[in-house]
């Protein structure tokens, strides 16, 4: 790995606000972070829907579809997530400064992690929205959309995730999405929040 210091940032032709305004967008990320099954993917598939209908450029990053590329190296140890969380943050930040909604979905279990997720956007300039779908456990093992708590209640898969590996809620999300909240709502709430974040900025 070439040291940082060894290397010059290529600075391009345009800026950024040259780039949103002639393509008529705005960047940000909104990072859901929740349990495995807490519907995270549900509600970013959902608001990606909304916003590219309404002519909105956005993309989902979901933990699973990462994980079975980018992320393909990457298992659910500690230093895994951490990992994990670091690249999808990465990227999601390139997705906005090039004029995307970049839909963050990853259980992102650390504070620490999402922090330095959020610290990333903040440094550049871009905002970022943080969502935090909190579903209870006993729902999401209950819904078990992927099977997943039957296998880890077996023992047949370790670490997971609010059974055997810890999960830290978020303390000061900019929203929260109760699961009682019907789905049309939930995106509601969070095209509100991310309007927040539209608001002009100073780089
Ligand atoms: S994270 O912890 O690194 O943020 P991420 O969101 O990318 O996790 O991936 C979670 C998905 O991987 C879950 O939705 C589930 O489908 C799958 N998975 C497989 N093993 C585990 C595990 N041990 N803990 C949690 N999720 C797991």
């Amino acid at each position: 790995m070439a040291p940082v210091s060894d290397l010059v940032w290529s600075v391009g032709r345009l800026t950024r606000d040259d780039r949103w305004e002639t393509l008529g967008t705005r960047g940000a990320t909104v990072w859901f972070t929740g349990l495995s099954g807490s519907g995270k993917s549900t509600l970013a598939a959902a608001v990606e829907e909304r916003l590219v209908a309404s002519g909105r450029p956005a993309y989902r990053l979901d933990g699973d579809n990462i994980r079975s590329g980018l992320n393909i190296d990457l298992g659910f140890s500690p230093e895994g997530r951490e990992e994990n969380v670091r690249r999808v943050a990465e990227v999601a930040l390139l997705f906005a400064d090039a004029g995307l909604i970049a839909l963050a979905a990853l259980i992102s279990p650390y504070a620490k992690g999402r922090g330095r997720a959020r610290a990333l956007h903040e440094e550049a300039g871009i905002r970022f929205v943080e969502v935090y779908v909190a579903t209870p456990i006993s729902v999401c093992a209950q819904r078990d959309p992927k099977g997943l708590y039957a296998r880890a209640s077996t023992g047949e898969i370790s670490s997971f995730t609010g059974l055997d590996h810890p999960y830290e809620p978020p303390t000061d999300p900019d929203l929260v999405v109760g699961h009682h909240l019907p789905l049309a709502e939930a995106v509601e709430r969070v095209l509100e929040a991310l309007g927040e974040a539209e608001a002009p900025q100073t780089h």
